[in-house]
């Protein structure tokens, strides 16, 4: 984990009301791994001394990217990011996703930003199974072009049919699933909480393996402040986790969602 001192090399519309951010970050990019975070400070932003935390999309040796939809006052004030501007940053953040299991089929379920904080670890599995993404309308489907290059079998999902399946990204999955050897499927997902208890109960109930990316807001980002925690099962029964540091990935069965 570092903390840099970063230069916008790019930032524009990418779809949607989704835009992409890259910086010049030569100490943090050659170190990511996927599924790992960014704490960025937003400059010209003065309400707020707080970070906010955004999956790394892209990194290499010279930088990372970020895709970010503008949400609430930081993340609108991004909006005026020019190239050239410094940004501070700190990362890479959290665990990231584990190494694909020996023999496993790798399955992917991401909703709005999920398909970003995923794509590194699509790059990076060495088996390329079936993706399936899950959004309002299509222009909340991303990066649909790159999974399938990668070689990944894309399956959207919009809530109003305008793109793949018409519904949840469960009304997909749920079909295709039937049809496999589920002892063998280990799924990573990011996504809304809804999906992620969704799927999560769908591992636990059919004994497949589901790693999911939490997401819960954040302060510190760097394990100080406990405002990340989630409930964790142990031998002994629960404790707490922090979302920023123990995860932000976590196998479903270690989680305790709130009733
Ligand atoms: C590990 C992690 C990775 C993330 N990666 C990305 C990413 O790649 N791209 C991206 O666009 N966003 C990502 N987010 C969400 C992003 O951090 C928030 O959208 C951002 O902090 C909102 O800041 P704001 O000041 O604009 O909004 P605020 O004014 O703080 O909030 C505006 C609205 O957004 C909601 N909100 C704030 N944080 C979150 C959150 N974490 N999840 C859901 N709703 C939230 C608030 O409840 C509120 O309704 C990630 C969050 C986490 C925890
Ligand atoms: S955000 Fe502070 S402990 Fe996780």
């Amino acid at each position: 984990m570092k903390q840099e001192k970063t230069t916008v090399v790019e930032h524009h519309n990418f779809q949607g009301e989704y835009r992409i951010l890259r910086l010049s970050a030569p100490q943090i990019g050659p170190m990511v791994k996927p599924g790992q975070f960014l704490h960025l400070l937003i400059p010209h932003y003065d309400r707020s001394i707080l970070r906010r935390p955004f999956s790394i999309y892209k990194a290499d040796a010279d930088g990372v990217s970020i895709l970010y939809k503008p949400v609430g006052r930081g993340t609108e004030a991004m909006r005026i990011l020019r190239v050239g501007d410094p940004v501070d940053i700190i990362g890479p953040l959290g665990n990231g996703y584990p190494q694909q299991a020996e023999g496993k089929i790798p399955v992917l379920v991401a909703g709005g930003y999920g398909n970003a904080a995923l794509f590194l670890k699509a790059k990076e599995l060495p088996v390329k199974g079936v993706a399936f993404f899950g959004g309002r309308t299509a222009q909340d489907i991303l990066c649909v072009d790159e999974f399938k290059e990668l070689g990944w079998d894309v399956r959207p999902t919009t809530n109003d049919g305008s793109l793949g399946t018409a519904g949840l990204v469960t009304d997909a999955f749920d079909p295709w699933m039937k049809e496999q050897n589920i002892e063998s499927l280990e799924l990573f997902v990011c996504g809304p909480n809804p999906m992620l208890k969704a799927m999560g109960d769908r591992a636990i109930e059919r004994g497949f393996t589901a790693w999911l990316s939490m997401d819960k807001n954040m302060a510190c980002g760097v394990g100080a402040c406990l405002t990340c925690v989630i409930k964790r099962q142990t031998e002994q029964g629960w404790e707490w986790a922090r979302c920023c540091k123990d995860g932000p990935v976590f196998e479903s069965r270690e989680i305790l969602w709130d009733e």
